[in-house]
């Protein structure tokens, strides 16, 4: 029985609501289109025998998926967090802690933003100081992304940084002194490591490697979610073809 052959005035959608609807939808497809693109064309820079760094993240579930296809060629994978280690296992691929890997060829990890220097904001997974220790072990850091995280100045995403949770007010008291940014307690959030995260809002980093430098001195502070002093070697923006920067 046909109730209604078109919905009555009273619940009729406006069609611009169902254009940008539609428009969002899109857009959040593409988006993570963009992901996959991209890391895929990371497994350009995988080769045989390998141990890969891999990153966290919802771009980076995309390389462990792809790195799937390539588990009899490569040694194994070092991850920067139990999430990724899940993926990574459950896909048969053999998680190797970095102490026995030793240096690493290459780093796959995605990036909050990324600006023209191919410095970066990560952390927004929480999973910043096991990445930046996995990034610093290795030769080669390739970052995927999609266009959305390309900024010409960070700042605009708000910069994570692990604290001691006894530290977290004494280090949020210095970073609102020193940066007059605001930070907000990412509350229930526990990293790997067992440690909190604060996010520091309202920034326009204009030197990331000082202030990246300047906020590692507080005490309590893990890490700082900025990749300046160690940015990525190669950025892959995902798109049809992908972008290699
Ligand atoms: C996790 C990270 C991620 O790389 C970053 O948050 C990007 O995530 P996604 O690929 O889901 O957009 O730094 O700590």
């Amino acid at each position: 029985m046909i109730l209604w052959e078109r919905p009555p005035a009273a619940i009729a959608v406006p069609s611009s609501l169902v254009a940008a609807i539609s428009r969002s939808y899109k857009s959040i497809n593409s988006m993570s289109e963009a992901k996959k693109l991209a890391a895929e064309k990371a497994i350009d820079y995988v080769e045989d025998g390998m141990i890969v760094g891999v990153g966290t993240g919802s771009t980076v579930a995309y390389f462990i998926d792809a790195l799937a296809a390539w588990k009899h060629r490569i040694a194994g994978a070092v991850s920067s967090s139990e999430q990724s280690t899940a993926r990574l296992k459950s896909h048969g691929i053999e998680v190797i802690d970095l102490n026995t890997a030793g240096p690493l060829q290459l780093y796959v990890d995605g990036a909050d933003e990324c600006d023209p220097h191919k410095r970066l904001i990560k952390g927004g997974g929480a999973a910043l100081t096991r990445e930046k220790i996995i990034a610093e072990a290795s030769d080669k850091f390739v970052c995927i992304i999609d266009a959305s995280k390309q900024v010409p100045v960070l700042g605009k995403f708000p910069l994570p940084i692990e604290v001691i949770p006894m530290a977290r007010s004494l280090v949020a008291r210095e970073l609102l002194r020193m940066t007059g940014g605001q930070p907000v307690w990412r509350e229930g959030v526990v990293t790997d490591n067992g440690n909190w995260v604060l996010d520091l809002h309202n920034l326009a980093i204009t030197d990331p490697v000082g202030l990246e430098r300047e906020l590692n001195q507080i005490p309590g502070v893990v890490s700082v979610g900025l990749f300046a002093r160690r940015p990525a070697d190669v950025v892959i923006v995902g798109g049809e073809p992908p972008k290699v920067l």
